[in-house]
């Protein structure tokens, strides 16, 4: 029998998604993907996946075990129609679910979160509504069972009824199974209770807290987790960024047990890493960590590195001048073609570099401009010419019976990742050897 789970995604749910089915297949675990939303995701395994794996995924931010799914329709009567019969099938639901009687009592009185997630459209405008229908029904069950409640409320102006997984982790709700997820899909609904949350204070120490630090350069280290995933990296295997800066990707992977090799051709990143480095081994008590930073030219880590040597290769080289304004297309244009030859050597040299098989995952300027017009640079050519074949991370072969990827997502590649405030963003190329 396969178990569902449900997975909440970052902000950018295309790249959390693409993180999570990499991950699952690099590990030759069996699952499906039953629902896809920018909201949700449900999944099936036949073996359930860990709490713990939450902290190897840079993209999720809650994991929940399901208790129990019921028709959208009903919801959708409840609260559309205002339908008295499918208000007390939904309240049964969530009753003979056991989802109030799992929740563990840390004092006199229990307090529990309830987080809605939307996806189906004629519902997001009630999910407020429809949050407390479900507080109340479990608060009541366990009033039925001489427990006192508080069902955690929200400041009016927040958006979304859901607790964030800074609040989830504060008031420990993971420990006493107190966060429900409520999660509405179009055809069906998923009522699930959180065993995992991202924990984004050790992401946070990791970035801030280092030793040498480099600020406007540097890839965040969710995002060089999610780029590790991406390259199939998994403990043992020997992962190289050959533009590795203060090294960032390179110390999400030694967290990730993989022996890592570094290059830079500045000898200031390449003390700044090894520094970063001796830290993460010493901070997290690694003593196995395998490391190795050259100074050099990425465009000649043959000679430095060896033939097919490395499993992967994950890198974000030179992205171009810090922008104080959305340059016009022909500026970014100039950008691109000045970045060129650098990314076109480096190909060539990564795929002697890369053993059969191996990943290389490569992150490419993505400029945004005054005429809105987004510049990224062209290399899947050169990339198809060396040898390389692109991976696009969507594929048809993981989806359930019956379920569909929402329009597009099949052929999406490269991933795009920019902010509203970012004048330059990144494309996350995945190419297989
Ligand atoms: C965008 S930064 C990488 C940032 C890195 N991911 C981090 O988190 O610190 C690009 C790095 O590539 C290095 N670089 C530029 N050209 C290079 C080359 N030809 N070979 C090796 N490193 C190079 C720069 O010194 C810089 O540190």
């Amino acid at each position: 029998m396969m178990l569902l789970q449900l997975f909440i995604p970052g902000k950018n749910w295309c790249l959390s998604l693409a993180e999570l089915t990499s991950f699952l297949e690099a590990r030759r675990k069996i699952f499906d993907v039953n629902y896809i939303s920018k909201d949700f995701f449900a999944l099936s395994f036949a073996e359930k996946i860990k709490a713990s794996t939450i902290d190897d995924l840079g993209g999720i931010i809650k994991i929940g075990n399901l208790v129990a799914d019921i028709p959208t329709e009903i919801v959708r009567r409840s609260f559309l129609q205002r339908n008295q019969v499918a208000q007390i099938q939904l309240a049964r639901a969530i009753t003979d679910s056991g989802i109030a009687e799992n929740i563990l009592e840390a004092n006199s009185k229990i307090l529990f979160g309830v987080s809605v997630y939307c996806a189906e459209k004629s519902l997001q405008s009630l999910s407020k509504v429809i949050q407390r229908f479900i507080g109340s029904t479990i608060k009541r069950q366990l009033a039925k069972n001489n427990k006192k409640s508080k069902f955690m409320g929200f400041a009016k102006d927040r958006r979304q009824p859901q607790l964030s997984h800074v609040e989830v982790l504060k008031k420990n709700l993971i420990e006493k199974q107190a966060e429900v997820l409520f999660c509405i899909g179009e055809k069906q609904t998923w009522i699930a209770s959180t065993i995992a949350v991202h924990n984004p204070f050790e992401f946070q120490k990791r970035d801030i807290c280092k030793p040498s630090q480099r600020k406007i350069f540097a890839i965040p280290p969710r995002l060089a987790r999610i780029m590790i995933n991406l390259a199939f990296c998994t403990p043992g295997k020997l992962l190289i960024d050959p533009f590795c800066g203060v090294g960032t990707i390179l110390q999400e992977a030694l967290l990730m047990r993989a022996k890592v090799v570094g290059m830079d051709i500045n000898q200031w990143c390449v003390s700044a890493a090894e520094e970063n480095l001796k830290w993460i081994k010493r901070e997290y008590k690694l003593s196995a960590a395998d490391f190795r930073i050259i100074h050099g030219d990425a465009c000649n880590m043959l000679k430095k590195v060896g033939f097919e040597q490395a499993d992967c290769i994950v890198t974000e080289p030179d992205l171009g001048p810090a922008l104080r304004h959305v340059p016009t297309e022909r500026y970014a244009f100039r950008i691109i073609k000045k970045l060129q030859p650098l990314y076109f050597d480096f190909i060539g040299e990564a795929y002697n570099v890369l053993k059969k098989g191996g990943r290389l995952v490569l992150v490419t300027p993505y400029i945004k401009t005054r005429s809105e017009k987004r510049i990224s640079m062209e290399i899947e050519e050169k990339s198809l010419d060396i040898g390389f074949q692109r991976v696009y991370p969507f594929k048809r072969e993981h989806l359930a019976e019956g379920a569909m990827f929402p329009d597009g997502l099949i052929t999406r590649a490269p991933l795009v990742d920019i902010e509203a405030r970012h004048k330059i963003g990144r494309e996350i190329h995945i190419f297989h050897k």
